[in-house]
């Protein structure tokens, strides 16, 4: 599918549950799933319950191996570059602490960087004297190329972006960079978290050497799941932080040998039940299409922002060239949190999003709590009046 039309959003719909009991506006939170990623988990727990675990497992080992072939294709990758996780922040974390950094060297990030991942960069800066940068913005708020470009020579030894960030419908300009890091041969590793799903992700035109993604939010799968890709160029110089008898073998009593696809940031135990439900979701988004998702979300976002703007008192805060699916806004007055309570009250699901979640962007931005407000393909115009006319309700 190349666009969506109504009758394709009616059957989408018809395939989830959940748009018959809420307008669901939480999707970079965690999306409804379709009843084929519900179905697929609970049918494989069942199997599981009454046939052993191990069993199960055994005789569901083709369509296991199929969840890396899915996603694979889902990213324009080979099955052997992917690893799946149980969420963003562990494929992230996975690679990121791979890493040996000495004092002196440099990591560089953006304004837009995730909690989590800023966290981690400070945890290591102060462990191993590596130093920290955040490139500025330019004049839109997307990251500024420029002075990426300027700020790099050898020192340089991780360029790590957040594609989509938490705080806002911003789409940083990935495919920029990954061109500047390969120009100068330092890995790129993208947080593609909020991307996945709303975006037409394909690693080859990203040009990341690792890409950490979540399933529970635009890709649609269930919680605790997440994937990572990694470029065997990368991963050939990457030792695991951890390891175990699944990421590596125990060759002879003093030995072992690390595996060298994507299984080597991976650990034995999973709950196959998730897994399988996360290949459900990334073969159904694959069938409906990720430039058709792509259109359709960016389109439903762009006129949501339209239609708050006009509301006295209501600030829409998102920023950058490109936006996505993601609609941060606030209003004049009155508090994200009773904004977020007096929209789940209509059954209109959003989320807030606070500074402490946006240190580097906080920083020059000095922004409010705001109500986010983040489509799906499934949504509607209509439910998106239902927003605007609570919100308006309120200002
Ligand atoms: C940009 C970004 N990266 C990573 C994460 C973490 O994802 P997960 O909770 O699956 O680890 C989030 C979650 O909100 C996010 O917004």
């Amino acid at each position: 599918m190349t666009t969506l039309r109504e009758e394709d959003v009616d059957r989408l719909r018809r395939d989830t549950p959940g748009t018959d009991a809420v307008v669901h506006l939480n999707n970079a939170g965690s999306s409804l799933p379709p009843r084929q990623v519900t179905d697929t988990v609970l049918d494989y727990l069942r199997e599981e319950s009454v046939r052993g675990g191990y069993e199960t497992a055994a005789a569901h080992a083709d369509r296991i191996r199929g969840v890396y072939d899915g996603i694979a294709r889902f990213l324009g990758a080979d099955a052997a570059d992917i690893s799946v996780t149980d969420s963003a922040t562990r494929s992230w974390q996975a690679v990121f602490y791979a890493f040996r950094f000495a004092p002196g060297d440099r990591i560089l990030t953006g304004r837009a960087e995730y909690a989590s991942n800023a966290i981690a960069y400070l945890q290591i800066a102060r462990r191993t004297g590596a130093v920290v940068e955040v490139v500025e913005d330019d004049e839109s708020g997307q990251l500024d190329i420029a002075d990426l470009e300027r700020r790099l020579d050898d020192t340089v030894k991780l360029i790590a972006i957040t594609h989509v960030p938490t705080q806002g419908g911003l789409v940083n300009p990935a495919e920029e960079v990954g061109a500047l890091a390969e120009r100068a041969g330092i890995p790129f590793l993208l947080d593609a978290c909020q991307s996945a799903g709303q975006l037409d992700l394909d690693v080859r035109r990203l040009r990341c050497d690792a890409l950490s993604a979540t399933g529970r939010k635009y890709v649609r799968g269930p919680r605790g799941t997440g994937f990572l890709y990694t470029h065997p160029r990368l991963r050939e110089r990457l030792e695991p932080a951890m390891l175990d008898l699944y990421s590596a073998t125990w060759t002879a009593p003093e030995e072992f040998e690390i595996a060298p696809d994507g299984r080597r940031f991976e650990t034995w135990e999973r709950n196959y039940g998730l897994v399988l439900g996360l290949g459900a979701a990334v073969d159904y988004a694959r069938r409906v299409g990720l430039p058709a998702i792509e259109e359709r979300v960016t389109a439903l976002a762009a006129r949501l922002r339209a239609d708050l703007s006009q509301i006295a008192g209501v600030t829409v805060h998102d920023q950058g060239k490109r936006k996505c699916g993601i609609v941060t806004f606030s209003v004049a007055g009155t508090e994200a949190a009773e904004v977020q309570q007096r929209l789940a009250a209509a059954k209109i699901n959003t989320s807030i999003t606070r500074p402490t979640s946006y240190q580097y962007d906080q920083e020059v931005r000095n922004l409010p709590a705001m109500v986010r407000a983040s489509v799906h393909y499934y949504n509607t115009e209509d439910e998106l009046r239902a927003l605007t006319e609570t919100v308006e309700r309120l200002a």
